[in-house]
């Protein structure tokens, strides 16, 4: 065979990263589970290099140099296991099978000890960027082993977005670690585009503004520490007006927001591994809110709010409110998802640098954005960081956004304008500093009705009293 690397599934993602390959001056090896889509890659967008299309999967396989690298790009579940039992006999010892799509990341771990069994390594890779990125530069987190990374880490990094020059790829670690960062970076996506959208909607409800008009105070935003593609988006997304009704477009939009389910992946994981990553949660279940049709007609008809007429007096310091509270509120979600990260490395023995993983978010992924310099920055200052919020460079833009933080989520309770991923997030960063939390009190709750013991402040051990009897105490 010729081709350097091969592309299965040519769904637009797979033809985006076929072409992306091609255009790089990789030989491509092509194949599709129907003819007719090679055939029109080829026809299409030959000029970007050189394809080599095959109809079987027999004659795909034996396009490629050894090792032989192929790209899995079909829907994550049952199809990707179906490609992989097809590719399995047809590869030799050392060839590397690539699934670049969604896939969850326990399916990864499987996988990969699958194929390792076969002499094969198994590389879940994230990608993220949507079809522009994949055609023009995603942000790619490669997992499997070291040994796979060498060979077709170069031929990534190629392909990868480039933020000063420098690659949006970099080996993330084994097994399931390269699905399992993309997962995160979902989660956190979800949170961010929530925020986003909680900001957007305070300055609709505080200022009576229209949203052509807070298009343009995004697009303020994102001239300074905010500056990411989801609030550039938002920026153009508020300014579109509907053809058809010359309405603003997010007025006709329909407010239940749907998921492919990487977001719940996100917080199932964080209820495994115990780690409150309220922003992403919230962020998740405000969806599920949205979509909860019978309960929001029943709250609609019955559920009264009690509040005045919102009267914002100084619009311009709202205005920076929002904009300090928006920020604020989304520095602690990143941080949430990096301690998720550092949870999930210890819990699978991954050595994931989570400095790198900013760094490669930088660039052609949907939560790029100019701030995740600064993740990178406070992860060189100290690798093992216990807390982002606690690195000094945002302990302090946190804490000068604070009042401005604590005025807009007291706003919006008072005045009835739901914010659960800003509100979380304050109370998240309230209760990570507190001095004493009253955990205190729920854990004698537990030893009161179930015997459930506790510990003492002022002595090692573990301890249970006797509530219905008198009330000693006695060591479990
Ligand atoms: C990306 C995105 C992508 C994700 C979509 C839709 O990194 O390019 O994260 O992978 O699938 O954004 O996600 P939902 O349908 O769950 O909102």
């Amino acid at each position: 065979g010729t081709a350097q690397i091969g592309v299965t599934g040519l769904a637009v993602m797979g033809r985006n990263l076929a072409r992306n390959f091609a255009r790089h001056g990789y030989t491509v090896a092509i194949h599709n589970r129907s003819y007719a889509k090679t055939e029109s890659l080829v026809a299409e967008h030959g000029d970007d290099g050189n394809f080599v299309p095959s109809e079987s999967m027999a004659d795909f396989v034996a396009s490629l140099e050894r090792p032989r690298k192929v790209v899995i790009m079909v829907k994550a579940g049952g199809p990707t296991d179906a490609v992989i039992d097809e590719l399995i006999p047809l590869l030799e010892e050392g060839d590397i099978v690539v699934d670049a799509g969604n896939a969850h990341f326990p399916d990864t771990i499987r996988r990969e000890a699958a194929l390792k069994e076969h002499g094969l390594h198994f590389v879940g890779t994230g990608v993220s960027g949507g079809e522009e990125g994949a055609l023009n530069g995603p942000s790619i987190m490669p997992g499997g082993t070291r040994e796979s990374y060498a060979s077709l880490g170069p031929i990534l990094e190629d392909i990868s977005a480039k933020v000063d020059g420098t690659p949006c790829c970099t080996y993330v670690g084994s097994d399931g670690a390269g699905h399992f960062v993309k997962m995160v970076h979902n989660g956190i996506e979800y949170a961010d585009m929530q925020l986003i959208a909680e900001a957007y909607d305070l300055l609709r409800q505080g200022l009576g503004a229209s949203a052509a008009e807070i298009g343009e105070i995004f697009a303020q935003w994102n001239t300074g520490d905010l500056e990411s593609f989801l609030i550039e988006i938002t920026a153009d997304v508020l300014q579109h007006v509907d053809a058809e009704t010359g309405k603003a477009f997010v007025d006709i939009v329909l407010d239940q927001a749907e998921q492919k389910g990487t977001g719940r992946w996100t917080v199932q994981n964080g209820l495994d591994l115990g780690v409150p990553i309220t922003g992403i949660a919230e962020a998740t279940f405000a969806r599920a809110l949205s979509g909860s049709v019978p309960q929001r007609a029943a709250g609609r008809a019955s559920l009264p709010a009690h509040v005045q007429a919102w009267e914002v007096k100084d619009r311009d310091a709202f205005i920076e409110d929002v904009r300090q509270a928006l920020y604020a509120s989304k520095v602690v979600a990143y941080s949430q998802g990096f301690d998720q990260i550092a949870a999930a490395a210890a819990e699978f023995g991954w050595d994931i640098d989570r400095g790198a993983m900013a760094r490669i978010w930088r660039g052609g992924c949907i939560i790029r954005a100019r701030f995740l310099n600064r993740i990178t920055e406070a992860y060189e200052r100290d690798a093992d960081l216990p807390l982002l919020l606690a690195d000094p460079y945002f302990t302090d833009a946190v804490a000068s956004g604070l009042p401005a933080w604590r005025r807009v989520v007291a706003g919006a309770a008072q005045n009835g304008v739901p914010t659960p991923a800003f509100s979380s997030s304050l109370a998240y960063y309230d209760g990570v500093r507190a001095e004493r939390l009253p955990a205190a009190l729920v854990q004698a709750q537990r030893d009161f009705f179930g015997a459930h013991t506790y510990k003492r402040v002022d002595r090692e051990g573990t301890f249970h009293t006797e509530w219905s009897g008198d009330r000693t105490e006695a060591e479990a």
